[in-house]
């Protein structure tokens, strides 16, 4: 297995933001990858977007690491993804199964797939906190190398078991929803109240609240927009918080 840390690193996730469209999905690349991120995260589930970042990919594949998924039911809808995605980006660097679903199922083949050099890492990945056990249950397998799980201000559930279980077996964390898909930018504090933090924007100071996990290795924002593709990379290059700081950020998003 290649080196266990991925980061911490801010990457790009692609739910909900530029769908099938090719076009802004280089535009939104471009500004990430120009900013710094080296990760994009994606699936079978979001509409298009696989297939609109590999043509984005184009030109820029060896700056960044590809992280997407399998989300199906059956091993053969499962092959099926894989063959797609490797004819949009040549390679997976972390195929995670999405959802959990039939994940017992899926290791198997994943695992002669990685043997075979087509994919690199294989993780597992679940947003929801009533699926935790199954979660840690698949955390121990032995073929799987990576987590993803939701971790913001209003979404803290995996503190109590998956964080430290990852921790103990030296798994790295991928955080989904580090900005609580968007819920928790409806409300922004006033920027003098950011000015303790040495962030410009109240969804740097959530990035870096995660990221300032020591069990973190990356954070995967998603947006439709070059400019705050940017700003959001930025998160990766400041200082991180300590206690206080995180403690006071969480009570900024209260
Ligand atoms: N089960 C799973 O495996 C799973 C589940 C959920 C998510 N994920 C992955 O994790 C990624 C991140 O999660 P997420 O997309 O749910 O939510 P998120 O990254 O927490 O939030 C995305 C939302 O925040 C807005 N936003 C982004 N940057 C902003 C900024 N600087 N200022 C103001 N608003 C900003 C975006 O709107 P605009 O587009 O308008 O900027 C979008 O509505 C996903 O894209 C996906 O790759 C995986």
């Amino acid at each position: 297995m290649e080196e266990r840390r991925l980061g911490p690193v801010v990457g790009l996730g692609t739910w909900n933001t530029f769908g099938d469209d090719a076009e802004l999905a280089g535009e939104v690349l471009g500004a990430a990858v120009g900013a710094g991120v080296r990760l994009v995260d994606s699936s079978p589930m979001y509409g298009g977007a696989e297939r609109a970042l590999g043509a984005a990919l184009d030109g820029r594949r060896d700056d960044v690491a590809v992280a997407t998924k399998i989300w199906a039911q059956s091993v053969g809808e499962g092959r099926e993804q894989l063959r797609r995605q490797l004819g949009w980006f040549g390679r997976v660097e972390l195929e995670q199964v999405h959802n959990l679903a039939a994940w017992r199922e899926h290791l198997d083949w994943l695992e002669r797939e990685q043997a075979e050099g087509r994919i690199g890492r294989i993780g597992v990945t679940h947003y929801d906190a009533s699926a935790f056990d199954e979660l840690a249950e698949a955390m121990r397998d032995r073929r799987v190398e990576c987590v993803q799980l939701p971790y913001n201000p209003h979404e803290r559930e995996c503190e109590e078991r998956l964080l430290p279980l990852a921790e103990e077996l030296g798994l790295p964390v991928i955080v989904m929803r580090p900005l609580g898909s968007g819920s928790l930018l409806r409300r922004e504090p006033p920027p003098e109240r950011l000015e303790p933090l040495g962030v410009y924007t109240w969804a740097q100071a959530l990035l870096v609240w995660a990221l300032s996990d020591p069990r973190v290795d990356a954070v995967i924002p998603a947006t439709r927009r070059p400019e705050r593709a940017r700003g959001n990379a930025a998160a990766g290059d400041g200082p991180r918080f300590d206690e206080e700081q995180r403690r006071y950020v969480a009570e900024l998003a209260a």
